[in-house]
Formats: C-alpha cells, sequence, structure tokens
C-alpha cells in the first residue's frame, strides 16, 4: 500500500498507522460513506487457510456491539488486491503510548477509569455473546478522542501465531505468545478459553503499573513458567525505582490471582476482577470528557427527613383552614347583604327624578 493510492475504488489511503503481526494498519477515507476508517491489510504471506481463519473471526466480532468495544466493518477479499479488514479509526493511540521516558509507568488512579471499561466490555463479550477476545495487550487498549476506552482485535490474533513466517513471528511472538499467553495457551494456542482473558488481562495491567513483565523476560531466557520469579507490582516498582503513587494492595491481590498458573485459580469473570480491583461502578463513563452534569434530585425522588414530613402535614392542612375561613366569610358577607336588603325594601321609594333636556333631544 501507499499514500493516495485507492483500495477497491473505494478507500483512499492516508497514512501508515503502524503494523502488528497481522500486517500493517493505514488510515483511509472512505469515498462511499464521507468517513475515516483504518484498514488492516493481511500479510501477503498469509495461506488460504489462515485468511479464511481471518474472514471468520472478522464476522464473529462484527456481532459485538458495545461501547468499549472498538466496531469492526468488513473483510475485504477481491482478486488481485490484498486482503484486509475495515474496522473504526479512532484518533487517541493506546495505552502503551502513554509511557515514555518522562512518564515509564502509570499510576493506578490514572487507568482505573480505562480498565472499569476493558471489564465491561469483557464481561459483555464473554457473558453475553460467548466470545473471547485472545490478543489483550496494552496495544490492543485503544482510546478515542474523547478519552473512551476502544478494546481493539477480537479474536484476531492466536490461533494464526504458530504457522507464520519467521519474521511475523518474532512480532507475535514477543508481544503476543509469550509475554501475555497463559500457559494453557502456550502449549495449546487454539484453546479459547475466556480464562486465558483474566491471564493476559493481569499481565496487561502488570505491564502498565511497572514497565516489565510479571515473568521472566523472553528476550533474556527462554519463556518459562516460574512462579518464583513473580514479584507484586509494588516490589517489581521499588525494584525498579519507578512510580510516583503506592499501588493499591487490592491491585496487587487482585493481579496476582488474574496470572495465576491454575486457571481455576483465577478470578471467574470481569465482573469479579472490577470488584477485587475496587474500580467501581461507573459502566460506561468516557474518560476525559468532562463529567455528565449531577443528576438531580427532584423532591418526588429524595427521602423527606422528619421535619419536612411535619412540614409536609401542616402544608396539606392549609387548603382546608383557607376553605373554611372563606366559607364562614360568605355567609357573613350573604347574612348582611340579606339584612340589607330587607332594611331597603322597608324604606319609601325616592321621589321620580325630573328629566333634564340634553343637547341630543334637541
Ligand atoms: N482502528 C485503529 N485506529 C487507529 N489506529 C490503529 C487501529 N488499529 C491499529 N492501529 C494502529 O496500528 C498499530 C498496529 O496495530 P495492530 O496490527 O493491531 O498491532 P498491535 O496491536 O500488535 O500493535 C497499532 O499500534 C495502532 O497504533
Ligand atoms: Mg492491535
Amino acid at each position: 500500500m501507499s499514500e493516495s493510492s485507492l483500495y477497491l475504488d473505494r478507500y483512499k489511503i492516508t497514512e501508515r498507522l503502524g503494523v502488528g503481526g497481522i500486517g500493517e494498519v493505514w488510515l483511509a477515507y472512505d469515498q462511499e460513506l464521507d468517513e475515516k476508517v483504518a484498514l488492516k491489510f493481511l500479510r501477503p504471506s498469509f495461506s488460504k487457510e489462515q485468511t479464511e481463519f481471518l474472514k471468520r473471526e472478522t464476522k464473529q466480532a462484527r456481532q459485538l456491539n458495545h461501547p468499549n468495544i472498538l466496531r469492526v466493518f468488513d473483510f475485504h477479499i477481491q482478486p488481485d488486491s490484498p486482503a484486509a479488514i475495515s474496522m473504526e479509526y479512532v484518533s487517541g493511540g493506546n495505552l502503551a503510548q502513554l509511557m515514555n521516558s518522562k512518564r515509564p509507568v502509570l499510576e493506578a488512579e490514572d487507568i482505573k477509569d480505562w480498565l472499569q471499561q476493558v471489564c465491561d466490555a469483557l464481561s459483555y463479550a464473554h457473558e453475553k455473546c460467548g466470545i473471547v477476545h485472545r490478543d489483550i495487550k496494552p496495544t490492543n487498549l485503544m482510546l478515542d478522542r474523547d478519552g473512551q476506552l476502544k478494546l481493539a482485535d477480537f479474536g484476531l490474533a492466536s490461533q494464526i501465531a504458530p504457522n507464520l513466517d519467521p519474521e511475523s513471528e518474532k512480532v507475535i511472538g514477543s508481544r503476543l505468545t509469550l509475554h501475555y499467553a497463559s500457559p494453557q495457551l502456550i502449549w495449546n494456542p487454539s484453546e479459547s478459553h475466556h480464562l486465558n482473558d483474566v491471564f493476559a488481562f493481569g499481565v496487561t495491567v502488570f505491564w502498565l503499573i511497572t514497565a516489565s513483565y510479571p515473568f521472566k523476560d523472553p528476550e533474556e531466557d527462554s519463556w518459562t513458567w516460574d512462579p518464583d520469579n513473580l514479584l507484586s507490582m509494588s516490589r517489581r516498582r521499588k525494584e525498579k525505582g519507578v512510580g510516583q503513587k503506592p499501588v493499591p494492595e487490592e491491585w496487587d491481590y487482585a493481579i496476582a490471582r488474574c496470572i495465576a498458573e491454575n486457571p481455576e485459580d483465577r478470578p471467574a469473570n470481569f465482573r469479579k476482577i472490577s470488584k477485587l480491583l475496587q474500580i467501581g461502578t461507573k459502566p460506561f463513563a468516557a474518560v476525559g470528557t468532562p463529567p455528565p452534569p449531577a443528576l438531580k434530585l427532584s423532591s418526588a425522588d429524595s427521602i423527606p427527613s422528619e421535619e419536612e414530613k411535619e412540614e409536609k402535614k401542616e402544608t396539606a392542612k392549609r387548603p382546608f383552614l383557607v376553605l373554611l375561613v372563606a366559607g364562614l366569610l360568605g355567609i357573613v358577607i350573604g347574612v348582611a347583604w340579606g339584612v340589607y336588603r330587607l332594611k331597603k325594601n322597608s324604606e319609601p321609594a325616592p321621589p321620580p327624578v325630573e328629566r333634564v333636556n340634553t343637547l341630543e333631544d334637541r
């Protein structure tokens, strides 16, 4: 692909966004629908089976409809053109890109709302749709321009990893298979179980908080399960001399459980993880946007105090009093009027008024 070229007579290729295990990702302008999209091009080396697999995964991902899941639009496959997946374009980058030399690690406070949104997205996908992600990692936690989290790349990576050419294996191998994959996934890459997502989520949070992986660095050593090497996030931060604020104790506990070797020791679902992390109950709150105006309870909604109840009773009595007084006043006025009329009728009639000629009479 190259800048300014036209893909399938429809998408104007604009800018290269990056490259991942599947291939290059480009920003494109959809001339048909008049909007920006991201196009993920499949490596030309992919076999027919791998392409078919990605097509099926795309079809499944299209079923997901959640504010914190990046939308997948279509799978494009045409003769003489590279295959591509079109998806929602987001301009806020990903969580890994928030880390730099000035800010080597993220604080729990900074990421807790985003993690809640990840938990919401995965609870929905696992429990409502029966779809697992299989590639949770910091670069797939993307942000839109309002700072709302969008979980990207549902189901797109793991099964094709073992069959890739050596070059792409390095990309996928170092990022996906080794660091974020559970021991069960390492042994059986096609295993599709939501507790593998729990494991990958644990490694992701560990990495965001400490800028390191919980287990032996695969660059230094071949990957081996080494629970003795597992430190809490707090201890890892101390060791590395990074971080400003203490990591909440409950986070150390929750993440250690997510990355437990035995799947049965992991939290059973993402609602539980959210509870363990104590990251609150703001299901779809947008991060980075001003909070919505506080809801005002109407007087009907609020629970009245004792004084308010008394006052209400008093207020309720008032109309009766007003009616009573008005009634009595009416009777008094009526009686007075009657007496006046009687008196008036008993008086002699006044003499007839003499007619005065006016100009009109003339
Ligand atoms: N939908 C998207 N919108 C904007 N940028 C994207 C999108 N998808 C991917 N990217 C960019 O392209 C890069 C490569 O993405 P990807 O192929 O998913 O690999 P990875 O997730 O392993 O980084 C990402 O890091 C990101 O910067
Ligand atoms: Mg990705």
